[in-house]
């Protein structure tokens, strides 16, 4: 695919370098929010008057209609494109011709893709907010049964004090409101607009920063263009509400191991959310909340490899941020699966009230 930079240079770039520069594999995903972007964008230029209303008008509707045919799957990625913003600039300018080029007026790949993963972990974290309510819920209720089951109370794990099993399980849903409180407020933070920051240094048009940030449903454009283009924050601090947010669910999974074994026998999970095993009968292996402890692992790896990733980083952008979204990603996916399952196995386990 021809390059947007591909002006100065006199040779194609090696086969390989181009495979291990390009990131569509893992942000193609992401191609709704970059089209979103485009279309406040342009908006912005067309009423702006930098460029003609016609212009604006035509790829708005170009960029709708690549948004249609990627979701109808008319069309596809294209996985030699170097990134999603590169290919959606190239489909549009296949589409468009040479107004398809103009998108790009007063604006960079650096504050696009700034702009493109706030976009994309505000969906998220709205998604991982509403699974933490559900499970949330899941815990009162089960909390509600369970006013007056007495249950060993420990420290060390050695037993300490008689407590009631909704005692036990109300600590958790104080962890996991904080967890919600913190995802909340992470939201808050970056809800701001990187757009018109351009590659580092802003650009000389007449831009309206306001206009697009609304547009986009930010509380304001960001005030620094530096800034805009290379702060990775909403990522950090995604990633270690994130990785709090798992390290809760695998000490809970940790007990709900300990409470399924025939040690203790405190409770029995229910069929559809163990597995077995073909030579022991006498087995109901706890799958879903060894993995859940497991996973926790690579979260906390995710937070980790942001941190490094980011910390000797001069200013402004750095091909090094390419990085953030793998990681991120893989924190948001896992923490959804964990959710997913964790909540319906809490759900149905039975409580051996006796025991
Ligand atoms: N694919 C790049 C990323 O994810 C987009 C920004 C590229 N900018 C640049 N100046 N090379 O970070």
């Amino acid at each position: 695919m021809a390059k947007l930079w591909a002006g100065r240079f006199s040779k194609e770039v090696d086969e390989t370098v181009n495979a291990f520069n390009s990131s569509i594999a893992f942000d193609g995903r992401m191609y709704k929010q970059d089209i979103t972007g485009s279309i406040a964008h342009a908006t912005m230029l067309g009423d702006c008057g930098i460029i003609s209303r016609e212009d604006s008008r035509q790829i708005i509707k170009g960029l709708q209609g690549i948004l249609a045919d990627l979701e109808s799957g008319e069309l596809e990625l294209d996985p030699t494109a170097e990134d999603i913003h590169m290919f959606v600039e190239a489909e549009l300018t296949k589409r468009l011709g040479d107004v398809g080029k103009r998108l790009h007026t007063a604006r960079s790949r650096n504050d696009q893709v700034a702009l493109d993963i706030r976009l994309y972990l505000r969906e998220e974290m709205g998604e991982i907010r509403s699974l933490t309510a559900k499970l949330l819920h899941t815990l009162c209720d089960l909390a509600q049964q369970h006013l007056d089951t007495i249950m060993p109370g420990y420290t060390h794990l050695q037993r300490a004090q008689p407590i009631t099993l909704g005692h036990h399980l109300m600590a958790y849903a104080q962890m996991l409101l904080r967890d919600y409180d913190r995802l909340l407020d992470t939201e808050k933070r970056m809800n701001y607009c990187p757009l018109g920051s351009c590659a580092l240094a802003g650009t000389t048009y007449p831009i309206d920063r306001q206009q697009t940030a609304k547009l986009l449903g930010f509380t304001a454009p960001m005030a620094n263009s530096l800034d805009g283009v290379s702060d990775r924050d909403s990522c950090v601090e995604l990633a270690n509400a994130l990785a709090l947010l798992m390290t809760h669910l695998s000490r809970f999974s940790e007990e709900i191991i300990l409470w399924c074994s025939w040690e203790f026998k405190f409770i029995e999970l229910d069929d559809a959310y163990a597995t077995g095993s073909s030579i022991m009968p006498q087995k109901k292996n706890p799958d879903i909340t060894e993995l859940i402890r497991g996973k926790t692992g690579r979260v906390v790896g995710d937070l980790t490899t942001l941190l490094a990733m980011l910390k000797g980083l001069p200013l402004a952008y750095n091909k090094d941020m390419q990085e953030d979204k793998e990681a991120i990603f893989d924190a948001i996916d896992n923490v959804k699966l964990c959710l997913k399952t964790f909540t319906p196995m809490l759900a149905t386990m039975r409580v051996l009230k006796d025991n």
